[in-house]
């Protein structure tokens, strides 16, 4: 069963059948403004921070027929009375003879036709604007004319998205709605009593409304026993004009579209915004946006912006799925990723404390650095802001606040309430940034580290190069008996949370890459003296590593507050780890026989057709020594599910070890794009990543979760271009050193870096998996493969040829 296809011509993926498994969405806006949508025209918006400032009610756990955040009815007058249609199928369930919904950069386009009505709506944030725009055109389609009427309805939340849920009695009693008028135009006005004066949310549109309500229980009328699926004010002529002056807040404007002969279409553009203070100083932004033409324009700067964004990296590879996620969808969801951390999606529903994490948002850096650079940098001060003078972080912050706290480790008062890994990932995201883009001034600037007292302020700023160094020495300060980092509260799998004294290997290995990163580093800016220091740190771990963590056929992955291993063929349970493979070999730390050993027993033991299992049994029943983990069934999430952001590192572990089959393999069974037809089992957007899915250890093995905002988005995009094909920016040039299948003949990638464009064809003649052969750049041999910055010429030609 497929419920859409891809478009790669258009940009988008289109749904078909609005009767996915589970709602599929798509993001609009930034964080400043905007959100996601659904595919039925549902739409969670907020503005700046998703748990103080939300603008739609939209409850992800009501079934998928009931309507969420937003819609339209249309009706259309009949002698007996008005046929009420839902257009986007929710929340009347109308039977629609075609129904589009156009998944695109930055908008979602729904186009449906039911009942001799064409409706053709377009819904986007404009770049660097505070309001959604829905611009819907409805033609009448049929043979005979149509008396049409249109009314976009809005669902309000308190701004507080947690008290909306928790409090039934402070909550109605403040919210309030006003209408005013604006020439012809009527403003509906929304807010929280307390917000009157310095904040309304607003809806409006560019068409007369003839009536509108702001009242919940007079929409649907009957003490709220008429429904969304059929409110009964929408059998009357009119709407009843209520301001509510407390209560459940919606709001809804009736526009007479008139009578549309054959073929005849009308325009509406509606608007939600918030305006500062006074509702009358966003009226020039109200009026802008009733503009078509500035509607327009501002979506041609949309198109604009992705058109720069994709152009560069475009790859083009014997794999059309690996094409359409390398040069579309992947790279979208890398930015999306990137401004919306692990904060507002469909499943990670933006409410309490979790606002932006640490340890996420630093391996997000890595997804938008080809295309946006400086977007990069900009989300690096932001966290070192959120680092303590100890050189550890704090584990998540609210944007809006400044606030930071340490995460679930708060909830157990017995742990350590650091996490062992959060600082380590800004050392490997500053230094991909700066190879990037080579902007070593970045080093140099002063970021005040984070102080508990002042959250504002911060407190002893200092160069960004000292940050990364307080990183290093802040693990080196805690070690455990093996002489491995502490685990503290967890490292990169939250879940598994043991007492104080435990170490963890991942930890240790993400320790060494970042050793090995920052030598690198102050090597090339000719500090070789410091650079040695920490060469000496790295062997001095790799050496611990080598001794203490081999358990005869793979890696442990951690030792307990008493030593005991986990991740060892000892254990009942978790014998077996993903990370704990992967790691030693991306870390460098594996001596090249165990690599070889650990990754195929990865293979034995963990693959699975929908991709790698993290770990091996699952923990069958809670145990509390171990946390989290054990709070999930086997085979779902940490607990040896399908957990798809650490895959890629698997690709890059047999792609370093020069196996391109498995590396491509690893790639290409997670690739969503490769499960449209599989939707059934699948369930989620075929377009995206998912964080998790359930493994062979579950009953419902292949079903997938927690799509969008995951490291998965990153490190594929990273796995993919960096690794298998190999095209991987260094301090002073582009390295090309691919691992692809034998069987392919080559690719060809262009990619922008340092300013220049360089269309790099990959021949593979001799059918090999790795190994460069010969490199030519603008036709002249080079010696080796990398490819020197050249900021004198701004389009190159590579051509590569692999072999022995
Ligand atoms: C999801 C979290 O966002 C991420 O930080 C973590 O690494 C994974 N879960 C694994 O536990």
């Amino acid at each position: 069963m497929q419920y859409g296809y891809f478009d790669a011509q258009a940009r988008e993926y289109v749904i078909t059948d609005p009767r996915t498994p589970v709602k599929w969405i798509n993001y609009i806006g930034t964080r400043a403004f905007g959100g996601f949508v659904d595919h039925t025209g549902g739409a969670l918006i907020c503005r700046d921070d998703p748990a103080l400032n939300r603008i739609t009610k939209y409850v992800q756990q009501m079934p998928a027929s009931d309507f969420k955040g937003e819609t339209t009815y249309l009706r259309i007058y009949r002698p007996q009375g008005y046929q009420l249609l839902s257009p986007w199928f929710v929340p009347g369930l109308t039977e629609l003879e075609r129904f589009e919904c156009h998944v695109g950069l930055g908008y979602t386009r729904l186009v449906s036709e039911c009942a001799g009505l064409r409706a053709d709506m377009t819904v986007f944030v404009p770049r660097g604007a505070r309001v959604e725009l829905r611009s819907l055109t409805v033609t009448n389609i049929g043979a005979e004319p149509l008396i049409v009427d249109a009314i976009p309805l809005v669902e309000f939340t308190h701004p507080d998205a947690l008290q909306q849920f928790t409090n039934a009695d402070w909550i109605p009693q403040t919210m309030q709605a006003r209408a005013v008028q604006e020439g012809e135009f009527t403003v509906l006005l929304e807010y929280p009593f307390m917000w009157r004066d310095l904040r309304c949310n607003y809806l409006t549109s560019n068409s007369p409304a003839s009536s509108y309500e702001t009242d919940r229980a007079h929409f649907l009328g009957a003490h709220e026993y008429g429904s969304f699926a059929h409110p009964l004010s929408l059998d009357e002529a009119e709407l009843g004009c209520h301001q509510a002056e407390r209560g459940n807040l919606i709001g809804a404007l009736l526009h007479p579209l008139g009578e549309l002969a054959p073929g005849e279409s009308r325009w509406l553009i509606t608007q939600l915004g918030q305006a500062d203070g006074n509702w009358q100083a966003s009226r020039k932004d109200m009026a802008r946006w009733r503009d078509p033409e500035q509607v327009a324009a501002a979506l041609a700067e949309l198109a604009d912006f992705w058109e720069a964004y994709l152009a560069a990296q475009q790859v083009q590879t014997p794999d059309e799925d690996m094409n359409l996620m390398l040069n579309l969808f992947n790279p979208r969801q890398c930015h999306v990723t990137k401004t919306w951390s692990r904060y507002l999606s469909y499943y990670q529903l933006g409410m309490g404390a979790r606002g932006i994490g640490m340890r996420d948002s630093a391996q997000d850096v890595l997804g938008v650095l080809p295309s946006v650079p400086q977007e990069g940098a900009e989300q690096l001060r932001l966290l070192l802001r959120y680092q303590l003078p100890s050189g550890a972080c704090m584990h998540q912050f609210n944007p809006l606040s400044g606030v930071a706290n340490a995460g679930d480790s708060l909830e157990m008062e017995d742990r350590p309430h650091y996490y062992s890994d959060d600082h380590l990932w800004l050392i490997l995201a500053v230094a991909a940034y700066l190879k990037e883009c080579g902007d070593f001034a970045l080093l140099e600037e002063a970021v005040p580290f984070y102080d508990t007292q002042q959250p504002e302020q911060g407190c002893d700023a200092q160069r960004v190069r000292e940050h990364l160094a307080r990183g290093l020495a802040f693990t080196k300060a805690h070690l455990g008996r093996h002489g491995l980092p502490l685990l503290g509260f967890a490292d990169w799998n939250d879940t598994v949370n043991l007492p104080a004294e435990a170490e963890s290997l991942f930890t240790a290995n993400l320790y060494g890459l970042a050793l090995r990163e920052f030598a690198d580093l102050l090597t090339y800016l000719g500090n070789v003296a410091a650079a040695r220091t920490y060469r000496v740190d790295y062997a001095a771990m790799q050496a611990s590593v080598e001794a203490k963590a081999w358990d005869g056929n793979w890696y442990l992955r951690y030792f307990d507050e008493s030593g005991r291993p986990l991740g060892s063929a000892q254990n009942e349970y978790g014998k077996l780890y993903l990370n704990g493979q992967s790691w030693p070999v991306i870390s460098g730390f594996a001596a090249p026989q165990r690599a070889r050993k650990a990754m195929d027993a990865v293979y034995e033991k963990l693959n699975t057709r929908y991709g790698l299992k993290l770990s091996w049994p699952g923990f069958n029943g809670y145990d509390a020594h171990y946390g989290g983990v054990t709070t999930y069934p086997p085979g779902a999430k940490e607990n040896g599910g399908i957990f798809v952001h650490p895959n890629p590192w698997a690709m890059m572990a047999e792609a370093l070890l020069g196996n391109g089959e498995r590396a491509y393999q690893y790639y290409r069974q997670v690739n969503p794009a490769a499960r449209n037809d599989l939707i059934d089992v699948y369930e989620c957007e075929p377009y995206v990543y998912a964080q998790n899915i359930l493994s062979d250890e579950h009953p419902q093995f292949g079903l997938a979760r927690n799509s969008w905002l995951s490291g998965s988005a990153a490190w594929n995009y990273v796995a993919a271009t960096q690794y298998i094909l190999g095209i991987r920016p260094e301090y002073d040039g582009l390295r090309v050193d691919p691992c692809i299948p034998a069987q392919w003949n080559g690719f060809r990638v262009t990619r922008r870096f340092r300013g220049a464009t360089y269309d790099i064809q990959v021949h593979n003649p001799s059918h090999v998996c790795k190994g460069v052969k010969r490199v030519t750049l603008d036709g002249q041999d080079l010696d080796g493969n990398l490819i020197p910055v050249d900021i004198q010429k701004e389009s190159h030609t590579v051509e590569v040829w692999l072999g022995k």
